[in-house]
Formats: C-alpha cells, sequence, structure tokens
C-alpha cells in the first residue's frame, strides 16, 4: 500500500522549533524513519510537508488515485480548518490524525480538531513515535483489521 506522510505548518522546523514540547528529532529524521518503519510492515512512504493550507488541500486531492491513506499532522491547522476538513472527506482515503505533543492535554483551543472529525483515528502525544503508531493503525486499517 502507498501512504502520504503530510505535515503542516511549522513542522519544517521540528527539531529546533519548541524542543520541550515538540522534541528534537528533525523532519526529515521523522520522514525517514517513517519510510524505514513503513518497508518493514509492506508500505510505501511518501512525505510532503507545506505552511500553507491551500496547498495541503492540493496535495489531499492529488493523493486520490494514488495514495491508499494518509497519515496526517496539521498543525494549528488541526484547530480552524474546515477545509481541510472538507479536503479529507472528500477524497474518502483513510486519515490517521497525527500530534506529537498531547493536544488534550494543551491549552483549551487545542482541544479541538477539525481533523478528527473525518479521521478514521487520532495519535496524540507520543513525539516522533506518534508517526510509527499512526502507520502501524493504518495499515491494520487498510488490511480490513479493526481499528
Ligand atoms: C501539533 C499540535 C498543534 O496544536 C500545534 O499547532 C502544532 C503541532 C503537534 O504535533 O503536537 O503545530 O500538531
Amino acid at each position: 500500500a502507498n501512504i502520504l506522510v503530510l505535515n503542516g505548518p511549522n513542522l519544517n522546523l521540528l527539531g529546533t522549533r519548541q524542543p520541550e514540547v515538540y522534541g528534537s528529532t528533525t523532519l526529515a529524521m521523522v520522514e525517514d524513519a517513517c519510510k524505514r518503519h513503513g518497508a518493514e510492515i509492506g508500505l510505501t512512504i511518501s512525505c510532503a510537508q507545506s505552511n500553507h493550507e491551500g496547498a495541503l488541500i492540493d496535495l489531499i486531492h492529488d493523493a486520490r488515485g494514488t495514495q491508499d491513506g494518509i497519515v496526517f499532522n496539521a498543525g494549528a491547522y488541526t484547530h480552524t480548518s474546515i477545509a481541510l476538513m472538507d479536503a479529507i472527506a472528500s477524497v474518502e482515503l483513510p486519515v490517521v490524525e497525527v500530534h506529537l505533543s498531547n493536544i488534550h492535554a494543551r491549552e483549551p483551543f487545542r482541544h479541538s480538531s477539525y481533523i478528527a472529525k473525518v479521521a478514521i483515528g487520532q495519535i496524540s502525544g507520543f513525539g516522533a513515535d506518534s508517526y510509527r503508531l499512526a502507520l502501524d493503525a493504518l495499515a491494520t486499517h487498510i488490511r480490513g483489521g479493526r481499528p
């Protein structure tokens, strides 16, 4: 199966951005780990990142037909973007929402997620490991297991 690992705004700064919250692993390291873990469990991983809402929407649209699912960290757009929610609903691909930090243990404005309304599930709070857990969950889902 082909999986897109998609990262939103400010995640290009991972590793140097508030390391006490998000850890010291860079985005390149996260993407590399996703590709390696994906290969181990039979997934072909493509990676993309954008700071722009419209560009993320285009990437989600483009995933239709080429990808079997998306692991998505929408960054702060998680809490604001009806447009990203609609894009996910439109392409009908399974999406696992990912966060490095535990958004439910942080400021109240981070507790709600538009992405969660259209995702098959959410993994939040395990740092860079959140991506690996999301890939495992998506692989199980695509192979017809539950969840
Ligand atoms: C984040 C959590 C969001 O609230 C925040 O805006 C981010 C990163 C995370 O991975 O923990 O940019 O998505």
